[in-house]
């Protein structure tokens, strides 16, 4: 069912022209990591091109939500583009999580006959939508913005539209393996300054810290 595929990509691609300084050390570093042994999680997840991935050490956090929502099925197996859904991440500070009517949009006709979707569409039937749970929440004093991230590591440099859930993963982890998302980078204050320091992001406390 990839009818959503052409369109999305269209939509979102721009000329595919790549430079290549950060490959060599991309590679490096995932060959690093798989030597290292650092996690079967991180070895699966592909180091984007021209992003050097901060050290993490963290469990992992797994956030029960009212409908088990399985991000492979869209993403893996019908290869629906994350800011299909997470609109806003391109152009704002949030990513915003997609209201029931953009998924009815293929559920009033997409497996009706499964328990979860005919709760999904209870939820739509009483102008509800399920209360989806926070999984990434930073503190309220730390400024955090999608947007700024994307464009440098996505649309600054053509970084192929429809490969964003590695860019998405350095900070999310493997969502297209996931059922519901959960949480699998610490997103200290560690992390994030390591990888600012990395990549020639912003050093000083103002910029997070507004
Ligand atoms: C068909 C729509 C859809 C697509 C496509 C999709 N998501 Fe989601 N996403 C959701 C919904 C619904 C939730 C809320 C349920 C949950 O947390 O699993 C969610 C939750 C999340 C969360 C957790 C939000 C929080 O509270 O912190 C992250 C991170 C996320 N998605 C990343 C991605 C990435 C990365 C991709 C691409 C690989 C992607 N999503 C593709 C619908 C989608
Ligand atoms: C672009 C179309 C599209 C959108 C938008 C979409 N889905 Fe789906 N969804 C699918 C397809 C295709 C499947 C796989 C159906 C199958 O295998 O029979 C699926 C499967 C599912 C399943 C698994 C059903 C089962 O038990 O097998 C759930 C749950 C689900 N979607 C929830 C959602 C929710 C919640 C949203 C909105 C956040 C959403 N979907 C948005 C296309 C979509
Ligand atoms: C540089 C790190 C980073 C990248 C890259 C990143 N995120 Fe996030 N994301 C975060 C942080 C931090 C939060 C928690 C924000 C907060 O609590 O205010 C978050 C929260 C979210 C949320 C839930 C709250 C919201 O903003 O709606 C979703 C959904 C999400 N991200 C999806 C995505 C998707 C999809 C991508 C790729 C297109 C992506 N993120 C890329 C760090 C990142
Ligand atoms: C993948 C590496 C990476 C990670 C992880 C990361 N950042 Fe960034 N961040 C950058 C880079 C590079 C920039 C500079 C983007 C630009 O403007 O070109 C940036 C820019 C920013 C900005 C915009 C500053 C401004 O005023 O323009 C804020 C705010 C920010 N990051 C906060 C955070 C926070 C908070 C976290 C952790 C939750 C985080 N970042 C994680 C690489 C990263
Ligand atoms: C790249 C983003 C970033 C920069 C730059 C940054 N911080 Fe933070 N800071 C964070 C995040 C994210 C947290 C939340 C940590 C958590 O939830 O574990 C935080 C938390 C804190 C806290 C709360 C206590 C703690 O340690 O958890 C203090 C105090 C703080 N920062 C001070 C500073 C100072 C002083 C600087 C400059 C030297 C600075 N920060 C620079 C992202 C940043």
């Amino acid at each position: 069912m990839p009818f959503s595929h052409h369109r999305l990509k269209k939509a979102v691609r721009r000329g595919a022209v790549q430079g290549c300084s950060g490959r060599a050390v991309a590679r490096l570093l995932f060959l690093l990591v798989l030597m290292s042994g650092w996690g079967p999680v991180m070895a699966e997840l592909p180091v984007p091109e021209g992003i050097v991935v901060p050290e993490d050490e963290y469990e992992g956090k797994h956030v029960p939500q009212p409908i088990e929502f399985p991000h492979d099925v869209h993403t893996k197996v019908n290869q629906i583009n994350c800011m299909y859904c997470h609109t806003y991440a391109r152009r704002s500070k949030v990513a915003g999580i997609p209201p029931t009517s953009k998924c009815m949009g293929c559920h009033k006709i997409i497996a009706t006959d499964k328990p979860r979707i005919q709760k999904l569409t209870e939820y739509w039937e009483r102008g509800e939508s399920p209360k989806w749970k926070k999984v990434h929440d930073v503190p309220d004093y730390v400024h955090f913005t999608h947007e700024k991230h994307l464009k440098r590591f996505v649309f600054d440099k053509d970084f192929p539209v429809e490969d964003v859930y590695q860019v998405c993963g350095v900070c999310h982890g493997n969502v297209m393996e996931m059922t519901v998302a959960e949480k699998q980078r610490s997103l200290t204050m560690g992390f994030c300054r390591r990888c600012h320091e990395a990549n020639e992001g912003p050093g000083d406390c103002w910029a997070c810290h507004k």
